[in-house]
């Protein structure tokens, strides 16, 4: 018997995806246009891109998955979706019903079952086109850097988004981004899943949009969310310039605060990070070597950046004199050739606190004296940026 064929696709594009759907071909897709994809395909599609999505759940690991369905409900006005599958996770089915125009059906299945299905997603009215974004205005934007590895850049990092955060009521308006793409630790140190794909990243770089974006970032806390990517040693290589300077602009498109954790060794998409920013902060540890590392890399990012902006060093784990040989501030400053902006206090069991709970200083250890001092130089550096917005 021949199998069923639908008419009113003839013509019509239907973008499948997962291989075992070509098969379809020959029975109730006849005559449709055919596009053989993955899932990546999904992020920042539109009305325009397909008149139907065919997805195989059975085809892809369950996060690609969910991460697949999650930016169809992120695009603008999608087209209807159809999955097909024997084990759809539950978070995939609760986001296909967050779309307008969606289906699932069970595996196995006839072909009449197959037709039926996608002849009712057809029939379904198109939803009225949503309003455009409305403009946000563009983030402040600082950036931590250490000046030798282990000097405290990712924890400072952590702690001023989170002080960010604890000034802001509006939801979703503190984005930390670890660009230590291969190795962060940012994700790690806030007890959450590192979710930014850098493979999908790269190939939607040219579209992405600041709704696209939130495919990539984990929410961590009402305010804060996280951009940061899973631990992988060919990172850097995996995503370009474009793809890393589009991310950092939809982030400042998207967000009112935005920090970054810089990694030390300088990308070819470093400067322009920086330029960005509206404070570069460089994070150094009380020691010879460290004091040195510091004054080096704030004349180098202030004689490359060419704009005027000196970075402002922080000078960390400053402990009382009364045990060992550290320099103190007065000395600091005379290694440095200038004057530190903040020290942050020493205080090893907060610090190890936190990264082994998983969650800033301020949320496990709220009394320690790191936690004070930061609050006091976001609370400084938030009034100038304050001041020179007004002015
Ligand atoms: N003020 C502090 N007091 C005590 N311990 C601290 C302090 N700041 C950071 N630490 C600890 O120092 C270690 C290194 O910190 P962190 O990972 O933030 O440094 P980093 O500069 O980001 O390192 P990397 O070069 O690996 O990126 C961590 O164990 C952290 O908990
Ligand atoms: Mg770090």
């Amino acid at each position: 018997m021949p199998s069923p064929s639908i008419p009113s696709l003839t013509g019509r594009r239907v973008l499948i995806v997962g291989p075992a759907l070509a098969a379809l071909a020959q029975g109730p897709l006849a005559g449709a246009v055919l596009e053989q994809t993955g899932l990546e395909r999904l992020i920042g599609i539109g009305r325009g891109d397909a008149d139907l999505i065919l997805i195989d759940a059975d085809a892809f690991p369950p996060p690609s998955l969910a991460a697949g369905v999650q930016a169809l409900t992120l695009a603008q006005n999608p087209p209807p979706v159809l999955v097909v599958g024997a084990h759809l996770p539950a978070a995939v089915a609760r986001n296909l019903l967050r779309l307008d125009r969606s289906d699932i059906l069970d595996a196995p299945y006839g072909a009449d079952a197959l037709v039926a299905a996608i002849e009712g997603l057809l029939a379904q009215p198109e939803p009225a086109a949503a309003a455009p974004p409305q403009a946000h205005d563009v983030a402040r934007c600082w950036a931590v850097t250490g000046a030798v590895g282990g000097s405290g850049a990712s924890t400072i990092a952590v702690e001023i988004a989170t002080q960010l955060c604890s000034r802001q009521t509006k939801e979703k308006s503190v984005c930390l981004i670890d660009l230590n793409l291969a190795d962060g630790s940012a994700s790690a140190y806030l007890g959450a899943t590192a979710s930014l794909r850098l493979g999908e990243l790269a190939a939607a770089a040219d579209k992405l949009d600041p709704a696209m974006l939130q495919a990539f970032v984990t929410p961590v806390t009402k305010q804060l969310d996280l951009l940061a990517a899973p631990r992988d040693p060919a990172a850097f290589e995996t995503v370009g310039r474009e793809a890393i300077l589009r991310l950092l602009e939809c982030a400042c498109e998207s967000y009112d605060w935005v920090v970054l954790d810089m990694p030390r060794h300088r990308r070819n998409w470093s400067l322009e990070a920086l330029g960005g920013c509206d404070e570069v902060l460089v994070v150094s540890e009380l020691t010879v070597p460290a004091l040195l590392a510091a004054r080096s890399l704030s004349d180098e990012i202030e004689r490359d950046l060419g704009n005027g902006r000196k970075p402002r060093i922080l000078l960390n784990r400053v402990a009382s004199r009364m045990f060992g040989p550290a320099p103190s501030t007065a000395e600091a400053e005379r290694a440095l050739q200038r004057k530190a902006e903040a020290g942050i206090s020493s205080d090893w069991e907060a610090a190890a606190a936190s990264v082994n709970l998983g969650g800033p200083i301020s949320t496990h250890r709220p009394k320690s004296k790191i936690v004070k001092d930061i609050q006091a130089l976001v609370e400084r550096l938030a009034s100038e940026a304050q001041t020179a917005k007004v002015a």
